[in-house]
């Protein structure tokens, strides 16, 4: 008897110092706030693969994120090797699937060692935006994130030169620490520029506009995951702190206007733009899903015409993410990003105005091939939202909507945050984001470029069907051969 009793207190004594590691321990979010319980998971994601393989989803089942890709996230925040062994699990025969087009004259790596360059959006304004990477971190509230989700992306994108951009929830302390580039987005709610009638307080908006590491303004029209339908924030993540950022009243839930109130057609957009440029110096751009491409044809028009409209376009297909939305619209509404990247594309290119705007894609890139193919179709710079998520932890619980985040993420419960430790996972962020720069860097010397920005339609293919191929400059032809030269490197060349 005695030594069962002794056992036991060996036992429950080992436990009780795992679970006090676990408390203590700063690296993984889940045994910080599930003690001894979070062992389980690495546990279970050790016999994992082995007992998939019999039961439950693949590797390539799950959705939005399969774990093939959630996996490569995860192996490049850490930093670890993510090569795969064996060669490819796509079903390179699938329909919609893509490849590019490698060239028996690879760039050799020394020739092309990094993106070059950096972008500059709004060459014209008093103080254009040098832009140093491709991918950058998309639009994602303080409210929809916590604060310590928030300062790890923000720390994280500076160290590895990317921008971060605030989304609609206003601007916050958090959004700055790291000193990098940040751009302020505006949405229809106008919170942190919101005067107490809830009118756009335009001095607000240009002494934010005037911040040195604000870089551009965003005015959001329309979100991937719910065009026609403003943010919404439930009730429980209203804090506080929040309330006092957006300008509105704590714990009431937060949604906002459907649309501006002060535009009604792309006239009135554009004079609100213009506005809105004359109040700040740094370039302004909107974020849009494209749905009626007769809209964009307005837009390229008048700003061949009279060059008045946005500096940029952040275009969100309709696979883009969301912390809140209905699923009518998510499943059902809008173009996806591909689709909506060369209708702006070529809208801009049938203008002969194409070098003088910025297109900006955000979609379900994860690696360097989602990028790459982003912006052969179109565009110059990739904004990247959930697959950051996961570098900081996310898991794709799928509870942003409900503040039950179990990771810390998209939670304002202060003891889930207290597992994501915003400086470690900071270094996660950059390496997540060196990870993607390099694989676009060999994907572009794989197809025998120099630059991403070199990247073009006919550099890649698509799928139709088994033993049907269509180059994508075919299956999405560029308005014509006039247009194309706007750019260097395109079709035209290269034919
Ligand atoms: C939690 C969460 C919050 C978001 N908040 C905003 C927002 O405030 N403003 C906005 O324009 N887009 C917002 N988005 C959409 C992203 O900016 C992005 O456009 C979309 O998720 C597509 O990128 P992804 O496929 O890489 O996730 C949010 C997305 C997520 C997942």
């Amino acid at each position: 008897m005695d030594a069962w009793l002794t056992g036991a207190v060996v036992v429950v004594a080992v436990l009780a110092l795992l679970a006090v590691q676990d408390l203590r321990q700063r690296k993984h979010a889940i045994r910080r706030v599930y003690p001894l319980l979070g062992r389980l998971r690495y546990l279970v994601e050790m016999v994992g693969p082995e007992l998939r393989q019999y039961i439950v989803t693949g590797d390539l089942d799950e959705r939005p994120y399969n774990r093939a890709q959630r996996s490569w996230v995860y192996q490049a925040a850490k930093g670890m090797n993510n090569a795969v062994g064996f060669g490819t699990q796509l079903d390179t025969w699938a329909a919609g699937s893509f490849h590019f087009l490698p060239s028996v004259f690879a760039t050799l790596t020394e020739e092309a060692p990094n993106a070059g360059a950096p972008h500059v959006v709004g060459p014209n304004r008093p103080r254009p935006f040098r832009v140093h990477s491709r991918i950058n971190v998309a639009p994602m509230s303080f409210g929809a994130l916590s604060a310590a989700a928030v300062r790890a992306l923000a720390m994280g994108a500076a160290e590895a030169g990317c921008y971060i951009n605030t989304g609609e929830g206003g601007l916050a302390p958090y959004h700055l620490e790291g000193g990098g580039d940040v751009i302020f987005q505006v949405g229809p709610g106008k919170y942190g520029v919101r005067t107490p009638e809830g009118t756009l307080d335009w001095a607000r908006l240009a002494e934010i506009g005037r911040m040195p590491q604000i870089r551009a303004i965003e005015i959001k029209l329309s979100q991937g995951a719910k065009p026609g339908k403003g943010g919404i924030l439930p009730g429980a993540k209203v804090t506080e702190e929040i309330a006092t950022i957006r300008g509105i009243p704590a714990g009431k839930p937060s949604v906002q206007p459907n649309r501006f109130s002060e535009y009604h057609d792309t006239a009135s957009l554009i004079d609100f733009i213009e506005a809105v440029q004359a109040a700040v110096p740094v370039p302004v751009g909107m974020k849009i899903v494209i749905g009626d491409t007769q809209f964009i044809e307005e837009l390229a028009t008048e700003f061949a015409r009279s060059g008045r409209g946005p500096d940029y376009i952040s275009v969100d297909g309709a696979e883009g993410g969301t912390g809140a939305a209905p699923p009518s619209l998510t499943d059902h509404m809008g173009l996806p990003m591909r689709d909506a990247v060369v209708a702006v594309d070529n809208a801009y290119r049938r203008h002969g105005v194409r070098d003088r705007i910025t297109i900006i894609a955000a979609g379900r890139a994860t690696n360097g091939a989602d990028v790459a193919a982003a912006m052969a179709l179109g565009a110059d710079l990739v904004s990247i939202a959930r697959e950051f998520l996961f570098s900081i932890g996310c898991i794709q619980a799928l509870r942003c909507h409900t503040n039950e985040c179990p990771t810390g993420v998209a939670t304002q419960s202060k003891w889930r945050q207290r597992g994501l430790v915003p400086q470690d996972k900071a270094q996660r962020v950059a390496a997540y984001a060196r990870a993607v720069q390099d694989d676009l860097m060999t994907v572009t010397r794989s197809v025998g470029l120099k630059s991403p920005a070199d990247l073009r339609r006919n550099h890649l293919e698509f799928v139709l069907a088994v033993g049907k191929r269509m180059n994508a400059a075919e299956l999405y032809p560029y308005p014509t051969l006039e247009a194309m030269a706007t750019r260097p490197a395109n079709l035209a060349e290269a034919a």
